[in-house]
């Protein structure tokens, strides 16, 4: 039996011991044995073109709840036995409010998710509508925070700092004096390609062609070709790796010289997979420390093997910090009812695998930290870090 067999196993026969005998109270928590149960949800795709970043969150929580059931926590003098309530949105908008008020109904008491912008923002209404604390770690469009809302938190950086860095890095470091961006016109592709072109331009670059994509499109010829004939130094695409590893193939088939490079969403192993021996020297973006300086990677990335057999894609980390940043702040309210417990989530102090984390008043990270990464040798190497500890 594999190690993820047996976890599989294990949280199965743990929800299956959950479930006998449990008793149903007024504010909606389980009693198993001497344990109340309390529901935490995460979203994210687990099916369609990038399930396997969506698969990779659903680990970093599985890992979350497995590590806390088994330091055994006390809230409020009542021993909890925590259970994940995995859903899937499939990255689709519509899907991501549906999903939400399913978890709403299950009675989750806080959500981790969703994983795309696109679903993040819409979904963060029913969670607010329902005082429920949501933490993304992933969804990266400053929309997201800008709403008003006192349940939506983010524990990476967002688009502003990410498209400020991917800016400063083209023009500055890689000198490019001509780029061409294209997106894959979502929430999150489209609205990180408008901060990069502010910032190139506010940089000094020209940015000569502005081209558009889906993010279900595997056939970039007809863009590339355009792209090809006003010869930019730098391709930028804002978009998941599903197309960006097509995409950056296709660019070297077309005999497209231009380096490449993208951001959060295609700063993976998926990337170098998808776009094979084409990924080599090309750049990307993630809205954190490098692996390298993030203080709880190693032994994470150990434990996360370990489990689950696989690498992890990106998000994975941020996801395991932010179910133990909710956890954290319902032991502080001494509370696991969400109306009690939410103010404590945005006075967070937490040192996570990834780093600080602390919120602003918005709900995002403060001092969040931009890495850009280039493949060399078949992998992701961290070039430089801005923000942050990275400073
Ligand atoms: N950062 C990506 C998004 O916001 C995953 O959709």
């Amino acid at each position: 039996m594999n190690k993820f067999t047996r976890l599989s196993l294990l949280s199965a026969t743990a929800i299956a011991l959950a479930a006998c005998g449990k008793h149903q109270s007024a504010d909606g928590s389980t009693a198993s044995g001497d344990a109340t149960v309390v529901k935490i949800g995460q979203v994210s795709p687990l099916t369609g073109p990038i399930s396997h970043l969506g698969k990779d969150n659903e680990y970093g929580a599985k890992l979350a709840i497995a590590d806390l059931n088994s330091e055994g926590v006390e809230i409020g003098g009542k021993k909890i036995k925590f259970e994940l309530v995995s859903e899937d949105d499939q990255g689709d908008p519509k899907m991501g409010t549906e999903v939400a008020q399913r978890l709403v109904d299950a009675g989750v008491v806080g959500v981790i998710g969703h994983l795309n912008s696109g679903t993040s923002i819409p979904a963060s209404k029913i969670y607010s509508d329902a005082g429920i604390p949501q933490i993304t770690p992933a969804a990266t469009n400053p929309a997201f925070t800008t709403q008003g809302y006192k349940t939506t938190f983010r524990d990476i950086a967002n688009d502003v700092q990410q498209g400020a860095a991917l800016g400063d890095f083209i023009v500055h470091t890689l000198k490019a004096k001509t780029v061409a961006i294209v997106d894959d016109r979502t929430a999150y592709g489209q609205g990180l390609a408008d901060q990069v072109e502010k910032a190139i331009k506010a940089n000094g670059g020209q940015v000569v062609k502005r081209e558009f994509t889906t993010n279900t499109a595997t056939d970039f010829s007809a863009i590339l070709t355009s792209i090809k004939s006003v010869k930019p130094d730098v391709v930028f695409f804002g978009g998941e790796d599903s197309q960006g590893g097509p995409l950056a193939k296709q660019m070297k088939l077309l005999g497209l010289s231009a380096t490449y490079i993208s951001d959060d969403g295609s700063q993976t192993p998926e990337f170098i997979k998808l776009a094979g021996s084409a990924s080599e020297g090309q750049f990307a973006s993630s809205c954190g420390l490098s692996h390298e300086k993030m203080p709880g990677f190693a032994a994470f990335n150990d434990k996360f093997k370990k489990a689950f057999n696989t690498e992890i894609q990106t998000y994975a980390p941020y996801e395991y910090d932010a179910v133990r940043i909710l956890v954290e702040a319902m032991k502080r309210a001494k509370s696991t009812d969400p109306k009690v417990y939410l103010a404590e989530v945005g006075k967070t102090d937490y040192k996570g695998v990834t780093g600080n984390i602390a919120f602003d008043a918005k709900g995002d990270i403060k001092n969040g930290s931009v890495t850009i990464y280039q493949v060399k040798g078949g992998k992701w190497v961290p070039v430089s870090t801005v923000g942050g500890d990275g400073k």
